[in-house]
């Protein structure tokens, strides 16, 4: 496997620390980060940290799992934990299977009861109709612990092709329709139309945006322990404006501001975690530092800004990072975290893997 990547990655043994980063963030990125340390510390490289480092975090997964089918048994809830590639137990995830959609929802509702929170729409009729057209759901902790539990009760069927396919996507509920109108639980079905309806709206200029924006990607907080040392990468100094595009409840501004006296601008789509990342930047004494913005990140001006900061669905990076390149001054440094394999269009300057006992992330930054 190491010798693969090696070719892959066009590198030759002796490797210098430079080229061992390199190849240690594919390794995340490509989902074999444990044999090629292994191969590696046979080989006598210097990766004993990363090792344990590594091996802790699938104690931690083992422990997680443990904990989440102990709580769902003890409440009747009858789920099978489905196994994880090893790559998996790096990102602190469960993974459990629920007979069916009433199992998941007594699922949940012990999950929220034991401190976890579900992610997607919230109003009792959005909730219902999401049920009925998706297959799975994640939650994660309202602490600080990183542990992710996904939920799976159908098989999500392999996308129709053509016309129909077309349709389906077309007449299947989003975010953006859950967000659009709250519906009662006994109007659901209501939902396949709230779609056609607004789309159309939308695209006639009709409807201005309560939520501005495509939705590039759900809510999923860059975990506690990697939030540090993520910020950390992009050398940031007192005089620097750091924006985060899409900041979720606005953690990586708060820490970026508190400790390196920066400012911060957040972009956000979503109103409640807009609401939500004002209160945390109150709470931390840093109004005067921080702005949250209502807006969409893909078009919101960023001329005046020094360092940005991503963590969005590698596949939306790759398609975001060009144009986002183009409407920033020069010297600006970009930085995007990313779990999943990113094939970006520039390639990133630099991928450097970070591994603490909250989860695996590779860095990428760009310049522009
Ligand atoms: C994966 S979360 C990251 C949150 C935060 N940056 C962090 O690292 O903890 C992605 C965030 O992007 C937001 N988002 C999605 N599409 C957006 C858009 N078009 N404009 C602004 N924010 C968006 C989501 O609501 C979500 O809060």
């Amino acid at each position: 496997m190491l010798d693969q990547l090696l070719s892959d990655l066009g590198l030759a043994r002796p490797l210098d620390e430079a080229q061992r980063a390199r190849l240690l963030a594919a390794a995340a990125q490509r989902r074999c980060l444990r044999p090629v340390l292994v191969e590696l510390a046979a080989e006598g490289a210097p990766v004993d940290d990363e090792l344990a480092a590594v091996q802790r975090l699938r104690e931690l997964a083992a422990i997680d799992a443990d904990s989440v089918a102990t709580t769902l048994a003890d409440a009747g809830v009858r789920a099978r934990t489905l196994p994880l590639g090893v790559e998996d137990e790096l990102l602190r995830l469960v993974r459990l299977k629920l007979p069916d959609v009433s199992a998941a929802s007594h699922a949940i509702d012990v999950l929220e009861a034991d401190g976890m929170r579900r992610w997607g729409p919230t109003g009792a009729g959005a909730w219902r109709s999401y049920r009925r057209s998706h297959g799975r759901v994640t939650l994660t902790r309202l602490d600080d612990r990183p542990t992710r539990v996904e939920l799976v009760w159908r098989d999500e069927p392999t996308p129709r092709q053509g016309l129909l396919g077309r349709l389906q996507r077309l007449l299947t509920p989003g975010q953006a329709d859950f967000d659009a109108v709250a519906l009662p639980g006994f109007l659901w079905p209501l939902y396949l139309l709230v779609r056609p309806v607004r789309l159309v709206l939308t695209k006639l200029g009709l409807r201005r945006g309560a939520t501005p924006g495509d939705d590039l990607g759900p809510y999923l907080a860059t975990p506690v322990g990697l939030t540090s040392a993520f910020v950390d990468q992009a050398g940031i100094v007192a005089s620097d404006l750091v924006v985060d595009l899409g900041c979720g409840d606005g953690r990586l501004l708060v820490d970026a501001v508190t400790r390196h006296g920066c400012r911060g601008r957040g972009i956000e789509r979503e109103r409640g975690l807009v609401d939500l990342a004002r209160r945390n930047v109150e709470r931390a004494g840093l109004a005067d530092r921080i702005e949250i913005v209502h807006a969409d990140a893909a078009s919101a001006p960023l001329g005046d800004v020094d360092v940005v900061l991503v963590f969005l669905p590698a596949e939306v990076v790759a398609r975001l990072v060009g144009p986002l390149l183009a409407r920033l001054r020069p010297g600006t440094r970009v930085l995007a975290h990313e779990q999943a394999e990113l094939v970006a269009q520039p390639a990133p300057q630099h991928s450097t893997l970070l591994v603490t006992d909250d989860g695996v992330t590779v860095v990428h930054e760009w310049r522009a």
